[in-house]
């Protein structure tokens, strides 16, 4: 257990020092064959300047969440979520509203206003499945900038890292082809009753479940 907390404070303290990125990794696309020009980076029509690229593993990383709105989509492209996994099935998802607020806005398809990433990362790993048609706290607004925003959450505006978007197809949560979000979650979120608990003593923390009503935590 030591040798846990151990590794982890490394590993912790180590990425806080690395972290000098602009944007998070799973926010930025390859651009390792675009074409230089001056101190940018031109991919695909899009122009990385020295602010929005990082280097890491031999590869350039280009911020392309800073440039253009972007939105995660969980599964790829021809896929929904099935139960837990992404399986092929013609997806649903183009009737995803845009809003300003909580007001919907006439912008439609999502897919051509928004870069699409496909990816349901979570760091930390946390996740929970928001099930709207159940619980009308868990209704969600994905705004023209790709925030998403819960006004019944305590975070409130969630960033594309912290959320991704798909069709939904899970028996036990009663959700059939239902357009939902998978919530990254943090730790203030984790503070309501019901939810789970950071139990601290010292400098070390652990998740403690702390209720019942954690029906709806998703594990991926
Ligand atoms: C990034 O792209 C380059 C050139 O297309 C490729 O050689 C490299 O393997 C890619 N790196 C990653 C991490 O995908
Ligand atoms: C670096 O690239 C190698 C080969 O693609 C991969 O196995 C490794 O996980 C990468 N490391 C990081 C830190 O991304
Ligand atoms: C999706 O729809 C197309 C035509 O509408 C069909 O040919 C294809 O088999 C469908 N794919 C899946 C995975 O259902
Ligand atoms: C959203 O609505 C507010 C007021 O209703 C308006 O001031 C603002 O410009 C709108 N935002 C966008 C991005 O359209
Ligand atoms: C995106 O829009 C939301 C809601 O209007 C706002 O709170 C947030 O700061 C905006 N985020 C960025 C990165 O502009
Ligand atoms: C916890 O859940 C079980 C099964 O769903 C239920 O029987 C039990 O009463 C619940 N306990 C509390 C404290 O709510």
């Amino acid at each position: 257990m030591l040798v846990l907390y151990v590794t982890f404070l490394f590993v912790y303290v180590y990425n806080a020092r690395c972290e000098k990125v602009p944007c998070p990794k799973v926010l930025a696309v390859n651009i390792t064959d675009g074409t230089r020009s001056d101190n940018s980076i031109i991919k695909d029509g899009v122009i990385f300047d020295q602010q929005n690229y990082f280097v890491t593993n031999n590869t350039i990383f280009g911020c392309i969440c800073n440039i253009i709105p972007c939105i995660r989509k969980c599964c790829r492209s021809q896929e929904i979520m099935i139960n837990r996994r992404c399986a092929p099935r013609n997806s649903t998802l183009s009737s995803l509203a845009i809003y300003n607020g909580t007001l919907a806005t006439n912008i439609t398809p999502y897919y051509e206003h928004f870069y699409l990433i496909y990816s349901k990362k979570c760091k930390p790993r946390r996740k929970m499945l928001l099930r709207p048609h159940l619980d009308t706290s868990n209704k969600f607004y994905v705004q023209e900038n790709g925030t998403l925003f819960l006004p019944r959450y305590a975070g409130k505006y969630y960033k594309p890292d912290e959320y991704c978007v798909e069709v939904f197809d899970v028996q036990q949560y009663e959700m059939k082809d239902v357009v939902s979000v998978i919530l990254c979650l943090r730790e203030d979120d984790f503070v309501k009753p019901g939810h789970h608990r950071l139990l601290c003593t010292g400098m070390f923390c652990m998740q403690k479940r702390i209720a019942n009503k954690t029906t709806h935590w998703f594990k991926i």
